[in-house]
């Protein structure tokens, strides 16, 4: 997995360099999503249960409270129709809140829509690559009230993964366009938490 994920850097690297050239994060300019890599052969049933949000990077911060201390958690659930339910969680000291949207898949194997409309048209998530028991990294871009937001995630099973899947992640990111006050890599909370 560690090779998979530097090959997937230096291929993002060789292939999106123009988008990183002087892009403004707020303003980036989002290619479309089937010019990034895809999890070859997808699978649903693997991909399932909790993970960790060891990484993010955004192009526009959604919330402020991503700098403090919370741990981020995503569980995917599958359905008889091959919908995920997504259940987001984040919990801090200031107490714990989560939502669940129905991810439909949407054109290839590894790609899915959020089937709610009502929340944002076109949210859509992307698994670039994973290995299913130790990591992930994920795309995610939607349009919220005329903003695209375009979000980098390094998913673990774990609470912390290893410095080298850290810092090649970092790579990824930086290979998307994102400098380096946009990516976050979150410390475990305090002991208790
Ligand atoms: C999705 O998962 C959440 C959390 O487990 C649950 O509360 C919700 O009812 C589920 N939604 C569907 C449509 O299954
Ligand atoms: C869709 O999203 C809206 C806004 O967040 C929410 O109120 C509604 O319950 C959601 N519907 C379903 C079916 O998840
Ligand atoms: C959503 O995707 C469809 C099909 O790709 C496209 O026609 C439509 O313009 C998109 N809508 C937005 C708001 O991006």
């Amino acid at each position: 997995m560690a090779l998979g994920l530097l090959l997937l850097g230096l291929t993002l690297l060789g292939t999106l360099n123009i988008q990183a050239q002087g892009s403004v994060p707020s303003m980036m300019q989002v290619p479309p999503l089937n010019k990034f890599p895809l999890q070859p052969d997808f699978q649903e049933q693997q991909f399932q249960g909790k993970w960790f949000a060891i990484g993010l990077a955004q192009n526009i911060f959604r919330s402020k409270c991503l700098s403090q201390p919370a741990m981020h958690m995503a569980t995917f659930v599958l359905k008889n129709d091959h919908t995920f339910n997504a259940t987001y969680t984040r919990v801090s000291d200031k107490g714990c809140d989560h939502r669940s949207d129905p991810m439909v898949p949407s054109g290839q194997p590894g790609q899915f829509i959020l089937g709610n409309t009502t929340r944002s048209e076109n949210y859509t998530m992307r698994v670039l690559a994973t290995d299913y028991t130790q990591s992930a990294i994920l795309l995610y871009v939607f349009r919220l009230k005329d903003r695209v937001y375009f979000e980098n995630m390094l998913y673990g099973r774990t609470l912390k993964l290893s410095p080298e899947m850290e810092m090649q992640y970092i790579e990824v990111a930086k290979s998307l366009g994102f400098s380096d006050d946009h990516i976050i890599i979150t410390a475990p909370t305090a002991e208790g938490h």
